[in-house]
């Protein structure tokens, strides 16, 4: 798989050290990963697209090389084409994470055959770890500390003018 590029889509809002752990084995695994932030009209995010592409490039800033952040819109499937990704990488968690996986990415296989959809497992210890439980905690002043990069700890503090 080495010398394959491979997707690692999501909404990051924001990164968790649990997307930060897949990222980091997934960076192991193939020559090029892409981190691409969705932005979805329909969502209201706490961070806009460029805040979290930016806080993600901060948080790998000491992490291999060979990954890359960007933004998409539109079809997952159609962007992954277009960046000749051969593989889409999910983090999956619990068990309840697997129907809405399996659902999309047998969708995507629809709509793009070749590209095939890697599940993996993130460090047990992040296995409860979810971007709304982070912004849940950060927003009623818990302590984030250990769940989140720190660029992403100090923009969660900001945010809740806390820091
Ligand atoms: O971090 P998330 O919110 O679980 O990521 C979901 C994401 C962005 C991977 C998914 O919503 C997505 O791919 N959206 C793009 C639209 C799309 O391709 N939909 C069809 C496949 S279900």
């Amino acid at each position: 798989m080495r010398r394959t590029s491979a997707i690692y889509p999501g909404t990051f809002d924001p990164l968790t050290n649990g997307h930060l752990d897949i990222i980091e084995r997934s960076s192991r695994l193939f020559e090029r990963v892409v981190v691409a932030i969705l932005v979805n009209p329909e969502k209201d995010p706490l961070f806009t697209a460029e805040e979290r592409r930016d806080l993600i490039r901060a948080s790998i800033e000491k992490m291999a090389k060979n990954v890359e952040v960007d933004v998409f819109e539109g079809l997952l499937a159609e962007y992954a084409r277009r960046r000749s990704a051969k593989v889409i990488i999910r983090g999956i968690r619990a068990v309840s994470d697997y129907e809405y996986e399996l659902q999309m990415a047998l969708a995507n296989r629809r709509l793009q055959p070749e590209i095939e959809t890697l599940f993996m497992l993130p460090a047990e210890r992040y296995s409860y770890l979810s971007s709304r439980l982070v912004r849940e905690i950060a927003q009623h002043a818990g302590s984030i500390r250990g769940l989140v990069p720190r660029p992403v700890e100090k923009a969660l503090l900001k945010r809740f003018k806390r820091a």
